[in-house]
């Protein structure tokens, strides 16, 4: 097949690597579930089986990467909800969230569900968390992960993200939107076509009115995280961009303790605002998952 990727070797550091790396399948990374399991007891029951699961980062006690496994939702571990299989990439987005318990948090494009889990856990299941999921196709496996997680302190919305009513603040908002999902395209899913310029310009509209938003309904001291799982400038630093141009925001460190690159300046004609570069941009050569991308936001001071 064509290189699908080629548009982005002026950006992409170290593009053989990069190329080598999406022609391989992901590891099988799972996150577990401090909620249901302590991480020694789920090692446990895993090796008792013969199943290897080796730790991530010493930094991260909760994801691990599992060997001979290729359905980790087949194990009882799973059903049990003591593991939540997540890129992990994926599970670093409630990390740099840092949501406290008790606090008040949004996730505006929620479903299927992993990342509200995952702040509901850093939560304790304290505070409440608002799930909102526009499709209704899956709104329901979305209930399904937060009840199989043990979640308590979550309630599934269904609203256009970019219409949310604007009857609350919220302490943490995670905008993890809906993007062309180029970062997930990696060895078995090669056969899928990333869309096109046109769709993702399309997606880009989308994606800037639900940033707005969720910028306009964040408390005045509020966070928050506009995540992709995209390479694609158009859909990253672009929709950044506009936010910086259009209210009063700025941009936080990401810091994640893996092997992440800083958001673009600029690229061909473009030229972004340098606040951009306190983005992070993952690639699956440094950082062995899906491709990411995630902005930390807060009102300037
Ligand atoms: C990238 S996925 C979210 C993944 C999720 N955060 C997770 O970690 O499991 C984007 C989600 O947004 C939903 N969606 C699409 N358009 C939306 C809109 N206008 N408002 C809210 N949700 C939307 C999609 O159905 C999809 O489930």
């Amino acid at each position: 097949m064509d290189f699908v990727f080629d548009e982005y070797m002026d950006f992409i550091p170290d593009f053989s690597f990069f190329e080598q790396a999406v022609h391989r399948p992901p590891p099988v990374h799972v996150r577990i579930n401090r909620l249901k399991a302590r991480p020694e007891d789920v090692l446990s029951s895993l090796s008792s089986r013969g199943i290897k699961a080796s730790q991530v980062s010493e930094r991260y006690g909760s994801f691990y990467v599992l060997e001979g496994v290729s359905h980790p939702g087949n194990l009882p571990e799973y059903h049990l909800g003591c593991i939540h299989p997540q890129a992990l990439t994926s599970c670093l987005a409630a990390v740099v969230l840092n949501p406290s318990p008790g606090s008040r948090v949004l996730d505006m494009c929620a479903a299927p569900g992993g990342k509200t889990a995952h702040i509901s856990e850093l939560m304790q299941n304290r505070g409440l968390v608002v799930a909102n999921e526009l499709v209704p196709a899956r709104q329901s496996p979305l209930g399904h992960t937060l009840t199989r997680l043990g979640i308590m302190n979550a309630v599934v919305t269904g609203y256009q993200a970019q219409e949310f009513p604007m009857r609350n603040r919220f302490d943490f908002i995670l905008a993890d939107v809906p993007c062309s999902g180029e970062g997930g395209l990696r060895a078995e899913k090669e056969h899928k076509k990333p869309s096109g310029r046109r769709g993702r310009m399309i997606l880009q509209e989308l994606q800037k009115r639900i940033l707005l938003r969720g910028f306009d309904m964040l408390a005045d001291r509020g966070i928050m995280l506009y995540s992709t799982c995209t390479y694609n400038p158009d859909e990253n630093e672009a929709v950044v961009q506009y936010l910086l141009e259009q209210r009063d925001a700025e941009l936080l460190p990401v810091q994640t303790g893996f092997n992440q690159e800083p958001g673009l300046s600029s690229r061909k004609k473009e030229h972004y605002d340098s606040r951009l570069t306190a983005a992070a941009r993952f690639y699956p050569h440094r950082v062995d998952s899906v491709g990411f991308f995630m902005a930390r936001i807060r009102r300037r001071r």
